[in-house]
């Protein structure tokens, strides 16, 4: 087989097309898992992934979901009002991927670090709170609420840093401080860091503040 259609049945057996790129070093355990935002793809954040942690082993799925030709993780109706239907159903897909990559790549769930932009930052919210098992710790970059669950699951063994921007005409002050909430109430070791100067853009000031918080992570769960 050539290594393109290698590719390609890999992504059908594990349902989306990704990109997978092993840890540059062993024996460092971490993998990052990158979900890009409306209209990206498996290649845009990787880069970042790079500079937030150079060591890591990369898994980046890109989004099924087609808005106007533009991939996303999950439905919407309008803008920042969510398919909850499709939400659910989406990240319960996504935990089967996430599942079923570690067993194929052989990474450790319990390493695995989820760095989500927007969207991609809704759906790694969704998962943490349906599916707490696929992911160690998170990084929101310009994250919603994605529902408010019945039941507040037990988030005490992650960390989550949630990275806001003050100006952001996306994500409304209110929804970070109910996301930053929520996840305190579950219990969560997390941290909210508002941008004073951004909007819903990231910028090099962010970036290397989520590097010192990733750097300084407790090294038994990452
Ligand atoms: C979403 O739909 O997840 C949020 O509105 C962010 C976005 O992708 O624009």
């Amino acid at each position: 087989m050539t290594k393109d259609a290698e590719k390609r049945s890999l992504s059908s057996e594990l349902g989306f097309i990704h990109k997978f790129i092993p840890a540059s070093t062993r024996p460092d355990q971490v993998t990052l898992l990158l979900l890009h935002g409306t209209g990206g793809n498996e290649q845009d954040l990787i880069p970042l992934g790079r500079e937030l942690y150079p060591r890591a082993a990369i898994l980046s799925p890109r989004g099924k979901v087609l808005e106007s030709g533009m991939p996303r993780f999950f439905r919407r109706l309008a803008e920042g009002v969510f398919d909850l239907e499709d939400l659910k159903f989406r990240t319960n897909e996504l935990a089967d991927f996430v599942r079923k990559a570690s067993k194929v790549y052989k990474f450790d769930l319990r390493y695995l670090i989820s760095i989500g932009y927007s969207n991609g930052a809704n759906i790694a919210s969704s998962l943490l709170l349906i599916h707490p098992e696929v992911i160690s710790s998170a990084v929101l970059f310009r994250a919603m609420v994605p529902f408010i669950p019945e039941k507040v699951p037990n988030l005490s063994a992650k960390n989550i840093f949630i990275g806001a921007g003050q100006y952001d005409p996306i994500v409304p002050p209110k929804q970070t401080e109910t996301l930053f909430g929520l996840f305190e109430k579950a219990g969560a070791n997390v941290v909210l860091n508002i941008q004073e100067n951004s909007g819903h853009e990231l910028g090099y000031d962010e970036i290397s503040v989520v590097k010192d918080w990733l750097s300084n992570l407790p090294k038994n769960s990452p």
